[in-house]
């Protein structure tokens, strides 16, 4: 069967890795989550007080590249693979309001972004993946064979990203979570470096009033056509 590359992108709390990581179940590929990755680089920066409310030590943060290591290991009880940050599993660590409160900022320097994207064409290498992120479909991969642009309304991604941080036992309101996301989207897709855009050549899929099944089946669909060609 012919392996190709899916790439996912668009605004935050769209359902970008519950589709992602299905898809890539349901095909037998790898599923790679490059958000953790920014995530993961931002909390190093957290825990060595390079980021603050009112500072960021940019300059120490591209000089600590060299000592940050990142990899994924399957985790099989999951089904799918877990982020480590120079040897620590921080996958329940990058998902908190904190860390997601600065990841933006971090992902705006070239230098970070540089070394990120070097180590997802590797894992890239052999196709057979779903990566999603925010420049996937645009600078990661713009020759992916089927790129989806994934979008919702601002209200529906506040309220699904609270309920998530709800249920994980975080004390969060919905108004810091609502005012996160648009701040989110307001750099993500304003920053210099790769910023969040749809690829020209990319389906969008606005999900605010899809059910998960309806939007799994409608890409499943698309990457079965381009697969069985
Ligand atoms: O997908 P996510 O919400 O976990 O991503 C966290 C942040 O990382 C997001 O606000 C922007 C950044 N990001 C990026 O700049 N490029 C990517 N490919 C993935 C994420």
């Amino acid at each position: 069967m012919k392996k190709i590359i899916i790439a996912i992108d668009g605004y935050s709390s769209t359902g970008k890795s519950t589709v992602a990581k299905q898809l890539a179940k349901t095909l037998g590929y790898v599923y790679v989550d490059t958000g953790a990755m920014y995530r993961a680089v931002t909390l190093y920066a957290m825990r060595n007080n390079l980021i603050t409310d009112n500072f960021f030590d940019k300059t120490k943060l591209v000089e600590s590249l060299v000592n940050i290591q990142l990899k994924f290991q399957f985790n099989p009880e999951k089904g799918f693979a877990e982020i480590y940050l120079n040897g620590e599993n921080v996958e329940n660590e990058i998902r908190t309001l904190n860390v997601s409160n600065f990841v933006s900022q971090v992902a705006t320097v070239p230098e970070v972004r540089k070394k990120q994207v070097e180590q997802q064409h590797l894992l890239g290498q052999e196709k057979g993946i779903v990566m999603d992120g925010r420049d996937i479909g645009t600078v990661v991969f713009p020759e992916a064979e089927l790129k989806l642009f994934m979008t919702a309304s601002a209200e529906t991604r506040a309220q699904r990203r609270f309920d998530e941080l709800k249920q994980k036992g975080e004390e969060v309101t919905y108004e810091d979570v609502f005012e996160n996301v648009k701040s989110r989207d307001h750099i993500d897709s304003t920053r210099k470096d790769s910023p969040l855009i749809k690829a020209k050549d990319a389906v969008v899929i606005d999900n605010s009033a899809l059910s998960l099944e309806e939007q799994f089946e409608k890409i499943l669909s698309l990457a079965k056509n381009i697969i069985d060609q």
